[in-house]
């Protein structure tokens, strides 16, 4: 079975996209269930909002360190730049053509993306669900891991790949959901009721993976909670707290029940320093290994093995595209 997954290089890499993603990719690189394994940068989606461009090619190679600092084994994972294999686009392009504007209209997440913009809505922002079904069809996916926000994402892929079938014949693949077992959603910071995201302008609602420890700690110690002084997890009346317990839970691997019990006689300053220390205890060894790669040769390595790779199984998926098509000279 074919696994894939991406991570947009739009920001700084957060405890969310760690505990929500990164994470379990690292468990699931050694599941034997799954014979191929493909985790790339999709730089492409980031450009749907405005992006700097150095900061845009810092945030590329820093993603890709922070892939193998996590954990990814380019033995048994290949990781590569989604702008790099240009069958991407080429594919979105006939997926843009195949999917309805209405269809794409109804996408909430575009909806509330496209509230947050100040500087014009790009057209890519709109387009970007066809992206993405690109990403996913074209290596004969069988299973992406998907969070909630992007489930409605997932079923269009379906659609438009049943549609193209229908039309074409047999092409692609109908790939599934996967739900993580675990892959909590963390919330921000200073408002636990909206999900904690890197392209938050408020560097407070979120720890960066990369933050330097003591302001990371800061973050957790002066995160918004309540004040009834009860450690308890009650997403409605205590989502702070309720955060806090699912970003320790996640770390250290108990259960909230455990962790409930074990803090019910506490007080919310002890519960937050514990939990401060655990990010330390997680992100201190990321932090190191993502040092000795961030400027090595290695990691260049790792991204042509990638590259060439994904170029080899695009390459034939969109040859057979265009050609159904009618697209160009036979191939
Ligand atoms: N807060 C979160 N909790 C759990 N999982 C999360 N993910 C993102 N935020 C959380 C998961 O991280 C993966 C990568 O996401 P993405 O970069 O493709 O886009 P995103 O979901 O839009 O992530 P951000 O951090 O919110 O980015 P921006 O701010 O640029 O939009 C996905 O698997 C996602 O579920």
């Amino acid at each position: 079975m074919r696994f894939l997954s991406g991570i947009q290089p739009s920001g700084n890499i957060t405890l969310g996209n760690y505990l929500g993603a990164l994470k379990n990719f690292v468990k699931l690189q050694d599941n034997p269930e799954f014979t191929d394994f493909l985790v790339f940068v999709a730089d492409c989606h980031a450009i749907t909002v405005p992006q700097e461009k150095e900061t845009l090619r810092k945030n590329i190679r820093s993603l890709v360190a922070l892939y193998l600092a996590c954990g990814l084994d380019p033995k048994k994972v290949h990781i590569f730049i989604q702008s790099e294999v240009p069958a991407h686009n080429q594919l979105g392009w006939v997926l843009e053509c195949t999917g309805y504007i209405g269809e794409l209209e109804r996408m909430t997440q575009f909806k509330d993306k496209k509230e947050k913009q100040v500087q014009g809505v790009s057209a890519g922002l709109l387009t970007y669900p066809a992206l993405m079904a690109a990403d996913i069809l074209l290596y004969d996916t069988d299973i992406v891991p998907v969070g909630q926000d992007q489930k409605q994402h997932l079923e269009l892929t379906r659609d438009l790949a049943i549609r193209f079938n229908n039309k074409y014949g047999d092409t692609f693949k109908i790939p599934e959901p996967y739900i993580a077992k675990g892959g909590a959603k963390i919330m921000s910071l200073v408002d636990p009721t909206k999900k904690m995201s890197k392209s938050d302008p408020n560097p407070k609602a979120y720890i960066a993976l990369l933050d330097d420890i003591n302001v990371a700690k800061k973050k957790i110690k002066s995160s918004i909670t309540d004040s009834d002084n009860l450690i308890k997890y009650d997403e409605i009346n205590k989502p702070g707290i309720s955060n806090l317990l699912t970003i320790l839970s996640c770390l250290t691997n108990t259960s909230i029940e455990k962790l409930e019990e074990k803090y019910k006689n506490s007080n919310y300053a002890t519960f937050k320093s514990d939990v401060a220390d655990a990010v330390e205890a997680e992100l201190k060894p990321i932090q190191e290994k993502y040092n000795e790669l961030i400027n090595s040769k290695y990691l260049d390595e790792v991204l042509d093995e990638g590259r060439d790779y994904a170029t080899y199984l695009a390459n034939k998926k969109i040859n057979k595209v265009y050609n159904k098509v009618g697209l160009g000279r036979k191939r």
